[in-house]
Formats: C-alpha cells, structure tokens, sequence
C-alpha cells in the first residue's frame, strides 16, 4: 500500500476491504491495484515493509532455488492477499510461520491464511525453476535475462515478478535483503551495501543490505564472472560513499569511466541535495537489452558506457528512486528529470544549453515524436519509455525555469527533492511545490506542457 494512504486519504482505506470482499463473491478479476497503467498489478491491502530474498542460483542451468520472507503491515484484516509472480514453482508458502493455502492466478499469487491478518504479519514464499524473461508491449526485456556466464535481473516496468514475488508496484516501496548462493568463482551483485561474503568449499553467498525504501522495479541482481572495482567517492559535504562496480571480465570498465562517477555524483549533489544512498558504483554486463537502467544505488550498463548515460542514471537516483512515482503515467518525473541533468551537465561542459536543446526541440514540426501523446496522457504502455516523457518532460522544466527563473528554478529542485526524500510523488504534488517555492500560480503552465496533446503554443 502506498504510504499515502496512511495519511490525508486514510478515511478511503474503510471502503478498500468491502471491496476486496465482494470481488471474489462476484467471481471478477482481483481488485484493480494502485496503478493505472497496469491495474492488476500490486496489492493495496497491505503496505510491503521489507524483503529478504535468498537465492541459489546454477549459471550452467540457469536455474534457481529462492525463498523470499516479506515483512508487511495490513492497516484492516485480511482474510487473503496477492504477490505478483510470474513463472517459476512455488513449493510453499507461509504465514507467520503456518503453511497457507495459495493459488496462482495469471500474474497473481492469491494467498489465504489460516487465520486473518492483520498489523504486522510475514510471509514466506518457496520457489524454484528457470525465470522467465519478460517481454513487455514495446517488445524490450526485461525481468531474468541470461548473460554469456550468468544472469542480470532487470525490474522496469514490472519484470520483478520473475524472480521476487512482490507487492510490484511503485507505490509500495520496501527494503530489501539478499543473500544470493553461487559456484565460488561467481560474483552476485545487487542493491545496496556488500554487508557479507561467505565461502564454504564449492559455494559462495553474497549478502547485500538495501535498507533505504526502493520501488520493486529498481531491484537487481546481477551474477556472473566479473572484475570488481571497490573504492569511495567524496560527498560534497565530506561523507566517504562507498563505490562497488562490477564488470564482465570481457567488459572492462575504463578509468575515465570509473573517474566519472564521483564527479558525477558531486554535479548531482550541488543540484539537488545530498546523495540519497548508502553506496554507489555501477553493473556493466553482456545482456544485450538496449537500454541502461537506474537500478537503485548501483546502475546496469549493456556495455561501454558514456558520460552522459552515467549522469542520467546518477540524476535517477534523485529523480526516480528516491522520489519515485506513484503512478507510471508520472514518469515524466523521472526521466524528463533525468533527461534535463544531462541538459545541464552538457552546458557545463561547453555544449549546448537546456535553453538551446529546447529552443531546437520546439523549432521541429508538430509532426515530431514528442509532442503526441503528452507526456502524462498516453494509454499505451508502449508509450511508457516514448520522447514526449522524456524529451518533452525535459522541456516542461524549461519552461518552468523559464516563467519562475534561476533562483527559483533551482531552490525548487533541492525543495522537491528533499520533501519527497524516499518516498512516492504526483505531477499534483510538483505543481504544488512549484507553486509554493516561486509564489506564482503554474497549472495552466503544467497543463500545456503535460497535458496538451501536440505542441504547446506560445513558448
Ligand atoms: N529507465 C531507463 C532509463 O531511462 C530506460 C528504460 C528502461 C527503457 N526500460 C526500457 C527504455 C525499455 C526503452 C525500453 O535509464
Ligand atoms: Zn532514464
């Protein structure tokens, strides 16, 4: 469940559990979840706390053997709740310890208690066999996608339901635990601190400590015969970040890259606030998906990497992993914000300015790609990763630079960034602290930009 609901919407939690009640009776699909783009993901009965996944995972057989225990809290009692998993054998699963009794229903894990839950309750999932790759509406991969020596789990949008049964939507953020078992030699990276490495004869388990609140997509792990590259990279008020990058050993990552994430980091730090993670570091591995990803504290690179795709991955951990979207039709808020911070890493450099790349952006015809749909508005999950979120996301803050200027324009990052630190966030919300940083009244502004299908005149 979305933390929200805890607050100013609580009294709408009264009518949740009357309509989980009927569904059921009615023999309808499960309740719509907390999302609109995908409605039959997530579960807004209960609100996720923390995961604790153990894995062991056969790089030759690609198979895995998985417990995954989660802690969470239902504000009502539940005679019966979801997970989101797709593919793999579930063996068992308990309840605060009991055996409960479960059924698999499309992309749902439906589990009934012996008795009702309700505060804090566990549940513990056994599970096995190979993950599934999951291709989404646009035709790219994601979820478990095999490399030359082993795997990498990619989570966005929804391809954490292959290898974590989960509340799998981005309103329920948690931390996370993993312990991860592979043949000694096998590397296993993921979220958060390397806490442990233990090595008995013939097997090695990684564990690594996410403890910050992470959204399901951003989780990762990543296995295979890699290089590591441990070090610490200098907060700009002095903290000692610790840095954990893993390659391919056939994917070397150069020193200049290596270099570029501190200063990364610190360009990021002076804009928007201090780093919202325990360590960084970054996964450079031959799964072959066409895109990066923001994976939480430590990014995925398909092979080389270049500056500017490091500096939007670190804005992510701003923009996108520490406020994070509640709703996916919001994901302007992370990748126009991304997409603007390379606007702005490219004028310090002596390239073009944000005001410059708008300009040019604003000059091509009605007929481009980022004008339709806008950015907020699009129904086809197809159009989730499409230029008018990115591109004219990035535009949208231009033009609130534009009308609010510098000075407000950048308290207003900071603002936004430390108000919704780990947490979820709207375009509602931005607009409101917009509003309130510049003292000016911004939603026709925001409604041209977001919301007008094709280009907003008069900019
Ligand atoms: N969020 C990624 C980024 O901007 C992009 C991404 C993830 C993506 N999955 C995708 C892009 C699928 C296209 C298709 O860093
Ligand atoms: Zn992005």
């Amino acid at each position: 469940m979305p933390s929200l609901l805890r607050g100013r919407l609580a009294p709408l939690l009264a009518v949740v559990p009357l309509v989980l009640a009927l569904v059921p009776a009615l023999g309808a699909p499960a309740a719509a979840g907390p999302d609109t783009l995908f409605p039959r993901l997530g579960d807004a009965s209960y609100d996720a706390r923390h995961y604790d996944v153990r894995l062991r995972y056969d790089p030759s057989t690609n198979r895995l053997r998985a417990r995954t225990s989660l802690r969470a809290v239902a504000p009502t009692r539940l005679t019966s709740f979801q997970l989101d998993l797709v593919g793999m054998r579930v063996t068992s699963v308990r309840v605060g310890g009991a055996k409960a009794r479960w059924r698999r229903s499309g992309q749902q894990l439906v589990v009934t208690p012996r008795r009702p839950v309700e505060g804090r309750f566990s549940v513990t999932v056994a599970y096995r066999g190979v993950p599934r790759t999951y291709r989404d509406p646009d035709g790219s991969r994601e979820g478990w996608v095999r490399t030359g020596d082993g795997a990498i789990a990619l989570g966005e949008p929804v391809g954490t339901m292959t290898w974590i049964p989960s509340d799998n939507t981005p309103g329920d953020k948690a931390s996370y635990t993993y312990r991860i078992t592979v043949p000694t030699g096998t590397t296993a990276v993921a979220n958060g601190d390397l806490a442990r490495r233990a090595t008995h004869g013939r097997r090695t388990t990684w564990t690594w400590r996410a403890r910050d609140p992470m959204a399901t997509y951003l989780a990762m792990v990543a296995i295979g015969r890699f290089r590591g590259y441990h070090s610490t990279a200098r907060s700009v008020t002095g903290r000692r970040i610790p840095v954990w990058t893993f390659a391919d050993r056939d994917h070397d990552v150069p020193r200049s890259v290596r270099r570029t994430l501190p200063r990364a980091l610190r360009f990021a730090e002076r804009l928007f606030g201090p780093y919202p993670f325990t360590s960084t570091g970054m996964v450079v591995d031959d799964a072959d998906v066409g895109y990066a990803l923001e994976t939480q504290t430590r990014p995925f690179y398909p092979f080389a990497v270049d500056t500017v795709t490091l500096v939007h991955e670190m804005a992510h951990q701003w923009f996108g992993n520490s406020v994070t979207v509640r709703d996916w039709h919001d994901l302007w808020l992370a990748e126009g914000f991304a997409t603007y911070t390379e606007w702005l890493w490219e004028a310090r450099r002596g390239g073009r300015t944000p005001a410059q790349q708008f300009d040019s952006l604003y000059a091509q015809p009605a007929s481009a790609r980022w004008w339709s749909p806008a950015p907020t508005e699009f129904t086809d999950s197809r159009d989730l990763f499409g230029a008018p979120v990115y591109q004219r996301g990035a535009m949208t803050l231009q033009a609130l630079r534009e009308r609010i200027g510098d000075a407000d324009f950048f308290a207003f990052l900071k603002i936004w960034a430390r108000t919704y630190r780990h947490g979820n966030a709207t375009t509602a919300d931005l607009v409101r602290v917009a509003e309130q940083v510049s003292g000016q009244q911004l939603d026709q502004l925001f409604a041209d930009w977001l919301e007008l299908d094709g280009r907003p005149a008069g900019y």
